[in-house]
């Protein structure tokens, strides 16, 4: 008798509990993958996603009209597109690269020295909760220019911002619960635009507010837009990668010794983090025409979701794909973090991650400061590892024990 594989859901159980056992199989036997209870599309080969990631005639970001822009108040970079797109990007690029970036670290560096103090003497940390939650979030809002005392509202504000985004399903309830956070955070940002149009600083909301597209100055509704958009895209995969990353150095105690007698290698190790478990896991875009991949059409209108944790473990591209490796050379990790990037966790083409660079640097600055003081840094007896999300991806939580510091 024939054997019937039971028919893979990504929405099952079994899938969130652990996508990467079900990758190889979708990539091999259901390339375009179609999920009927939500009408859309799931692409898993790199080569394919790749495709629909830089064909942005034939593929488009207009979904996020609906799955993004009623909690971001206004448009979003990544619903942009021509002139408007290339100046609005300009602004954000510059408040995260050059020199704008160095004082970043200085912000990144105080924010770790204060948050890790509490720990130290006691000899264990959730790296998730106690730190890179409110690490994330701080960050962000010092780059913003908001009031880093106001990290725990505004945090609990930017989940049920994310919850709207990320969800592939919301109940009534849910939707209402992320709509009030949505509305709460705009509440809470439209006087700090006001006083910063009156008194600008260096800040990015400050370089916002002043900056004018074809001579006109940016809406109120456009710059409360922006800065949700940079608060939602920051500040959760940053704190996601930076468990993750020490995640696979304790499971990987060779790679973790190396790292910690070369510091150099810090910045591989990260690439490869990205590469083995993408903190951002699909992207979604709408088909404009037909499209066929291998076959099987995606048709017009269409829903598509790139799912960039199976394309980043593509055999066609990277060798032993399911192996975490600081050294792989098919990676290369000087252009990880550049428009070059061979694996696909800041997305590609237009409205590839414009904060890659500050990515790498903050959480190269944050690792560098920790490793030291985390010294036999190990998993806390009894705790067990857990990792949720479809959409993002992360650690639920990470205890860690290591030697307390006198
Ligand atoms: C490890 C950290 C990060 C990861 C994995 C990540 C991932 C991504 C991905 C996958 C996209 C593409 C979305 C799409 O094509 O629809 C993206 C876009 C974006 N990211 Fe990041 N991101 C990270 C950090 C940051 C930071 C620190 C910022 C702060 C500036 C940022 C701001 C943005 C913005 C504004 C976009 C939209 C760009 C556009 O549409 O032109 N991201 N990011």
């Amino acid at each position: 008798m024939p054997v019937v594989t039971p028919r893979l859901s990504v929405l099952s159980e079994d899938f969130a509990a652990d996508p990467y056992r079900h990758f190889a199989q979708l990539r091999e036997r259901t390339p375009v993958h179609y999920e009927p209870a939500i009408d859309s599309y799931f692409l898993s080969r790199h080569e394919d996603v790749q495709r629909v990631l830089t064909d942005h005639e034939a593929f488009t970001t207009e979904t996020l009209q609906v799955r993004a822009e009623p909690v971001m108040r206004g448009p979003v970079l990544a619903q942009m597109t021509g002139a408007e797109h290339t100046a609005k990007r300009k602004i954000v690029v510059r408040a995260f690269t050059g020199r704008a970036l160095q004082d970043q670290m200085r912000a990144v560096r105080a924010n770790t020295a204060e948050l890790v103090a509490p720990f130290l003497a006691r000899g264990r940390m959730d790296l998730v909760d106690d730190f890179g939650k409110p690490f994330a979030v701080r960050v962000t809002l010092d780059v913003l220019g908001l009031d880093g005392r106001d990290w725990q509202r505004v945090a609990a504000w930017h989940s049920g911002v994310a919850e709207f985004i990320t969800s592939l399903s919301l109940t009534p309830e849910r939707r209402r619960h992320c709509l009030d956070c949505a509305e709460q955070l705009e509440a809470y940002l439209l006087p700090v635009i006001e006083e910063r149009r009156r008194h600008p600083g260096e800040d990015l909301i400050s370089k916002l507010c002043a900056a004018e597209f074809d001579g006109i100055a940016m809406s109120d509704r456009d710059v409360t837009a922006l800065i949700i958009n940079v608060l939602v895209a920051s500040a959760e995969p940053a704190d996601k990668t930076l468990a993750l990353l020490f995640k696979h150095l304790i499971d990987h105690p060779e790679q973790l010794a190396e790292v910690r007698d070369d510091p150099e290698l810090l910045t591989a190790a990260i690439a490869e983090t990205l590469r083995y478990t993408p903190p951002v896991q699909l992207i979604p875009r709408q088909a404009e025409e037909d499209a066929v991949f291998g076959g099987a059409t995606v048709p017009a209108g269409a829903t598509v979701f790139c799912m960039i944790g199976a394309a980043n473990r593509d055999p066609a591209v990277f060798g032993a794909p399911d192996a975490f490796d600081i050294h792989r050379r098919d990676l290369g990790t000087a252009r990880s973090f550049t428009a070059a990037a061979q694996h696909l966790s800041f997305g590609a083409g237009l409205h590839q991650c414009v904060g890659a660079a500050f990515a790498r640097a903050e959480i190269e600055t944050v690792a560098a400061m920790l490793l030291p003081l985390l010294d036999e840094v190990r998993y806390s007896p009894g705790f067990r590892y857990r990792e949720a999300g479809l959409y993002t991806r992360g650690p639920v939580s990470l205890s860690l024990d290591f030697t307390p510091v006198r």
